[in-house]
């Protein structure tokens, strides 16, 4: 049984007055929480808050990316030993806003992955179609492509630390969501993918759904066999939407 994980991504949302908020809301409704781990990614400066306002809950947390080096003369980098200073526990790779305005190539996104799992991060790695690449009919492709380029760098065994997330990049903060259907024959052909290599991992590691998820259309995507949670953005920065959400992951 693979425990759903709703995951927040913040994204660059939030003040300290905001976020205080937002948290004290959630913590006050995790008792209704049954059965979902619950995460929030937030961005690195208010990581510190984040961690003092968590502590002793079951609350998980952590950073929106990460640097794959170590340290050194990279201005404006933030590195996994630094994430491990504050206590994360998760961090998103290759988000397709990464991809897309960041020039992130499939290769960076694999080298970010191995990177955060070699100092104990676990990461939650995007993939996903833009529109067009739907529309052409290489959605497979795309995601194929991508997930590939993880196995292929960092071995299928890497999946058993790592969540993956796919999010249709036409899905992302549109409002328009993939129908359950279709979310859920694309979570089916990348975990078959997997299997192709490691049975016992893909039947074990947690692929979630993003893309205008919220609470009205969350249980019915996550109730589909291969979805195991959401990465949720808009609606993770409302406490009442998010727990929803949470709540829906059955
Ligand atoms: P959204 O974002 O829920 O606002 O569509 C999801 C994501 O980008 O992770």
């Amino acid at each position: 049984m693979r425990q759903p994980l709703i995951a927040g991504n913040w994204k660059m949302n939030g003040s300290k007055a905001s976020i205080e908020s937002l948290l004290e809301g959630i913590k006050q409704g995790m008792d209704s929480v049954q059965q979902a781990e619950v995460a929030v990614c937030a961005p690195f400066v208010y990581l510190q808050q984040v961690s003092e306002s968590l502590k002793d809950t079951k609350i998980a947390y952590g950073a929106q990316n990460v640097s794959e080096q170590d340290n050194g003369a990279y201005t404006g980098e933030v590195s996994t030993t630094m994430l491990n200073d504050f206590a994360c526990q998760y961090v998103i790779v290759g988000h397709s806003e990464r991809r897309t305005l960041y020039g992130e190539t499939d290769e960076l996104v694999a080298t970010k992955s191995a990177k955060a799992q070699a100092d104990g991060l676990t990461p939650i790695i995007c993939i996903g179609e833009l529109l067009e690449e739907r529309e052409a009919g290489n959605t497979e492709a795309v995601v194929a492509r991508q997930l590939d380029a993880v196995i292929n760098a960092n071995g299928v065994a890497s999946l058993e630390n790592a969540v993956i997330a796919y999010e249709p990049v036409w899905a992302i903060g549109t409002g328009k969501t993939a129908t359950p259907e279709q979310a859920q024959a694309v979570h089916a052909f990348i975990r078959g993918r997997i299997a192709e290599q490691d049975a016992a991992i893909a039947d074990k590691v947690r692929i979630l759904y993003g893309g205008s998820m919220k609470p009205a259309n969350a249980e019915e995507l996550v109730a589909q066999q291969d979805i195991d949670g959401g990465l949720i953005g808009g609606a993770s920065l409302k406490a009442e939407d998010f727990l929803a959400i949470c709540q829906a992951a059955k």
